[in-house]
């Protein structure tokens, strides 16, 4: 330290500050300088008197205290301060507000499993990587590139659990394990960490409801041990009469015999698939714990199986008939009963939601959002599928599968997708999201249910409607159902009744990768169901070639569903249909761009929408499901479509439809488009 003395005031130096700024100022200067003088009289009004030494000083970095604190208070020094705390004040302020005012008006954003369509793989059919006739987790990390070339980022996969595969993985024997079929831990992992890297999601399934006999709670449930015997649901009955009239879904009493404990089990499913006894806290907590475990691994999701028989009524009374007048020994299907009692029980949308509460614990990374979905088919009873949506307060599915476009292929013309499209909508709680199945494992594709001439339009429907669609492996080639003789049957459920065609195997081919040995799935000799013989012309690799292909299409419409704002937030209105065509259009306020969908479900049509004032004289086709169209011209007043043809036409509205026509429109989340700012604003 230096100090320097000045009329007997010592000024402290700090060491290292080089003082470039200190020199002395000679009186001349001082007084002259206006806000020196100032400097003075508040100097001079300092408690020892001594301010004049303070004049000599012009202010300098490492100035003592006190000296500093006398030259802030000068005017000069003390406004531009004010001014800059205030100012500072007041952006701060604003920036808070204005932050406030963006978020409140900023629409929420897609997450992932609303902004890509879900991709359902069954892991048998898929791809074969160690040539058993079976496919497995490898042969699905081997073909990723796929579901990229399909611009799809969420693939559920159908169980791959041990299992003694008696449903094909949905009896599970062991749910924290991998089936050997399928691969090891290590495969599973792999697979993850492969979908990661490619920003690809994975949902798994989750089979709540029952798991296999081989199951070792089963074991121990059935031999009567202390902590594990009522992990089931057993029954005091004799080895010919069942507790009750509940029958499975796969056909006959949903009751077995144990002669161990002297009772029965009862099985919503096969009789290899015991259901648990959800009333029991053990079991809750253990399926919380395998929910948990897989999150813990990293899963994005997870597809809850046959959700609605959970729970099943204490009492075990019979269920009503629905033909009361039947012969009650005669009864043997699930057609013939009422199920109040096994089905949508009380207290299921709880445990629904306890799972959901602990999916949202991992759900707090962002870009980690884990979805939920269930399966629950409810028929007619359409508000019971709605309740799986939770309530404003309380969260639960995100995406309660809608399966009532299953139903198209029986309804085939414009009207009944129109009818089918609306009944969601109209039941489906506020500002949730849409969702739409056309095909599953478990029910026939719709090149056989609907006919290849309808492939295309339905693909095309399920890519245009607002909300998610699934796809099940082999719809976006046009894969048909396969033949399988009564000796080939494989499902159990086929084989309940083998002639009344309820096998599932025929939609479980293998996939159809190319023109070569087995389609590419597999160098096995023999596959574990037979191949679809088109597969020499119906395969991924051919219709990759050819730019007017079902593949081509899926991908192109994949594309434009994520490129174009109406398409994948906007609103949905439906405009005309008929016995033929189906006709909505899908737009956005504040954006021009708009598009109108027809859609032909029945025979060569033309469809005049002159009357329609919104709509352009004109419009382009987009793409159209006969490639010849694309680019075409349309008057409104006669739009052809062919038997099957799907259209998408664009064009540039400059008077909205949905301001004129609320009953007849629909948007998830409203919001407008700001074309200056390129921002998307709730309105
Ligand atoms: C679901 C599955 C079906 C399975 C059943 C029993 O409905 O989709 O394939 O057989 O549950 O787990
Ligand atoms: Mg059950």
């Amino acid at each position: 330290m230096s100090s320097r003395s000045a009329n007997g005031i010592n000024v402290e130096l700090g060491e290292c500050i080089n003082n470039t700024g200190f020199h002395e100022v000679d009186k001349t200067e001082g007084v002259v300088d206006g806000d020196a003088e100032n400097t003075i009289s508040a100097v001079s009004g300092s408690p020892n008197g001594e301010g004049d030494a303070y004049t000599q000083i012009k202010p300098y970095a490492g100035m003592p205290k006190e000296v500093l604190l006398l030259y802030s208070q000068q005017a000069r020094y003390r406004l531009p301060r004010e001014i800059l705390f205030w100012l500072i004040l007041v952006c701060t302020l604003a920036l808070v507000a204005l932050t406030i005012t963006v978020i409140a008006l900023s629409p929420a954003c897609l997450s992932w499993w609303q902004s890509s369509p879900v991709y359902q793989i069954y892991p048998r059919s898929f791809k074969d990587s160690d040539g058993d006739g079976v496919g497995d987790l490898k042969g699905i990390t081997e073909q990723l590139e796929h579901i990229e070339f399909l611009n799809i980022k969420a693939i559920w996969i159908s169980p791959f659990y041990k299992s003694p595969m008696k449903d094909f993985g949905y009896d599970v024997e062991d749910f924290r394990d991998i089936d050997p079929l399928f691969g090891t831990m290590q495969d599973f992992d792999a697979l993850l960490a492969a979908m990661h890297d490619k920003g690809l999601k994975l949902i798994m399934d989750f089979i709540p409801n029952h798991t296999s006999d081989k199951h070792q709670w089963f074991n121990l449930s059935r031999s009567g041990h202390e902590h594990y015997k009522d992990y089931y649901i057993w029954a005091d009955c004799n080895s010919t009469h069942p507790p009750n009239n509940w029958v499975s879904v796969f056909g006959n009493t949903s009751w077995t015999y144990v002669e161990d404990r002297k009772q029965c089990y009862y099985h919503q499913f096969l009789k290899e698939q015991p259901d648990l006894n959800f009333r029991n806290p053990h079991v809750r907590r253990e399926m919380t714990e395998i929910v948990r475990f897989w999150l813990e691994k990293g899963v994005d999701g997870f597809r809850m199986d046959a959700v609605k028989h959970i729970l099943e009524a204490k009492h075990l009374r019979n269920e009503p008939q629905v033909n009361p007048l039947q012969s009650p020994e005669t009864i043997d299907t699930e057609f013939e009963l009422h199920h109040d009692y096994t089905a949508s029980q009380l207290g299921l949308h709880d445990i629904l939601r306890d799972w959901r509460a602990e999916m949202e614990v991992y759900s707090r990374e962002p870009g980690r959002y884990r979805v939920m979905i269930t399966e629950s088919y409810d028929y007619e009873e359409i508000e019971k599928t709605m309740m799986y949506y939770g309530t404003p307060n309380v969260k639960e599915s995100d995406i309660p599968f809608n399966f009532y476009l299953l139903d198209l292929p029986r309804n085939l013309t414009g009207a009944g997708a129109q009818g089918l499209v609306s009944l969601w909508l109209a039941n489906m709680p506020e500002g949730k999201w849409p969702n739409w199945v056309v095909g599953n494992h478990d029910k026939p594709r719709i090149s056989s249910s609907a006919g290849l001439d309808y492939i295309r339009v339905i693909n095309m429907l399920l890519l245009t409607l607002p909300g998610t669609p699934t796809t099940y492996y082999g719809e976006e080639i046009g894969m048909e159902n396969i033949n399988v003789t009564l000796d080939q049957i494989q499902d159990p459920f086929g084989q309940f009744n083998p002639v009344s065609n309820s096998s599932r195997d025929p939609q479980r081919s293998p996939m159809q990768w190319s023109a070569g040995p087995n389609a590419g799935f597999s160098d096995a000799n023999n596959t574990w169901l037979p191949l679809h013989p088109n597969y020499t012309t119906v395969n991924v690799e051919a219709q990759q070639k050819d730019s007017g292909s079902v593949l081509a299409q899926y991908r192109a419409l994949s594309n434009l569903r994520e490129a174009e704002l109406p398409l994948h937030r906007g609103w949905m209105c439906y405009v005309r249909s008929n016995t033929d065509v189906f006709a909505f259009l899908r737009e956005m306020d504040g954006l021009d761009k708009a598009f109108l969908v027809v859609l032909n479900f029945g025979e060569d049509s033309v469809l005049d929408l002159s009357d329609v004032e919104e709509l352009p004289e004109r419009m382009t086709v987009r793409m159209s499901t006969k490639q010849e169209n694309d680019g075409r011209q349309v008057e409104k007043s006669s739009i052809a479509t062919a038997r099957g043809e799907g259209l998408l036409m664009e064009y540039y509205a400059h008077v909205r439809f949905n301001p004129g026509h609320a009953s007849r429109c629909f948007v998830s989340e409203k919001a407008c488009y700001l074309g200056a700012l390129d921002i998307l604003y709730k309105c």
